[in-house]
């Protein structure tokens, strides 16, 4: 198997002296301050956790190649991180155009904070610590309960595709899911199983989206429909008793 930096310049051709110079610019950006790496974790779980696989960020998408797996045989043979670096800066603003990868999702000090998170953590063993285990809320291990026909399960404000609770209950009958968005990532919510499916409106930058269902006892599925968020986990079981 080819590794990332390998493709590189079959993929560029022509503008292989383009490349060399973005790569070089990469590689100045050495000291990045830890404050850039939490904000690059943000931002990847922002924008990219949805496509793509990377363990330190908890990221679960299946579109895009496993960031983990992609920079291993780099690791391996020991290019260093400011080279990947440079690689992933290159790969937000040049994504393959027949790809499905959308280019430019960030730009300027953005990318660079993106590209360095990336570069800092892919293929790397163990998990994020301090700064940037905090730099992205957990979801709550406890369940959202319904109160007078209400379940709040609100969207992670910072943009993280992830609903606050991963689990919810309420009583059978009519049930009303409702939910949050402050962030500005667009988001719904939306119901199946037992022959259901119904979505809410999307919303975000404190919009909320609702959805009301009459509901026999049984397990339910929570998502947002909106592509990826789903397959990047932001889903959750509501038992109905
Ligand atoms: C809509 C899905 C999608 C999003 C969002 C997305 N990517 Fe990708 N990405 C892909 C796909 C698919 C590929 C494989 C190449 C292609 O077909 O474009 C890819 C390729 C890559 C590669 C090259 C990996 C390799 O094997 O060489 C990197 C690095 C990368 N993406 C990083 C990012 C970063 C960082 C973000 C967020 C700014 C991001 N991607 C957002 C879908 C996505």
């Amino acid at each position: 198997m080819l590794t990332a930096l390998a493709r590189i310049p079959r993929r560029l051709g022509a503008l292989v002296p383009g490349a060399l110079a973005l790569l070089a610019l990469g590689g100045c950006a050495v000291k990045h301050p830890t404050g850039n790496l939490v904000r690059g974790k943000q931002l990847f779980v922002a924008k990219c956790a949805a496509c793509h696989t990377l363990s330190h960020a908890a990221a679960t998408g299946t579109v895009g190649p496993n960031l983990d797996d992609a920079f291993r045989q780099d690791r391996a043979d020991g290019v260093k991180s400011t080279s990947i670096e440079g690689l992933i800066s290159y790969w937000i603003q040049y994504p393959n155009k027949q790809g499905v990868m959308p280019a430019m999702l960030y730009n300027g000090q953005r990318a660079q904070d993106v590209a360095a998170y990336v570069a800092h953590v892919a293929a790397e063993p163990g998990q994020d610590t301090g700064a940037l285990a905090t730099a992205v809320a957990s979801v709550s291990q406890k369940p959202a309960v319904e109160k007078n026909g209400t379940v709040e399960i609100d969207a992670d404000p910072t943009g993280q595709l992830k609903f606050l609770a991963s689990s919810a209950s309420a009583t059978a009958g009519n049930v009303t899911l409702r939910m949050k968005n402050m962030s500005s990532t667009p988001h719904d919510i939306a119901i199946t199983g037992g022959g259901l499916n119904q979505v809410g409106a999307v919303v975000s930058g404190g919009g909320v989206s609702t959805v009301t269902a009459s509901l026999k006892p049984g397990t339910y599925t929570f998502y947002c429909s909106v592509d990826g968020h789903e397959a990047a986990g932001m889903k959750g079981t509501l038992t109905v008793k």
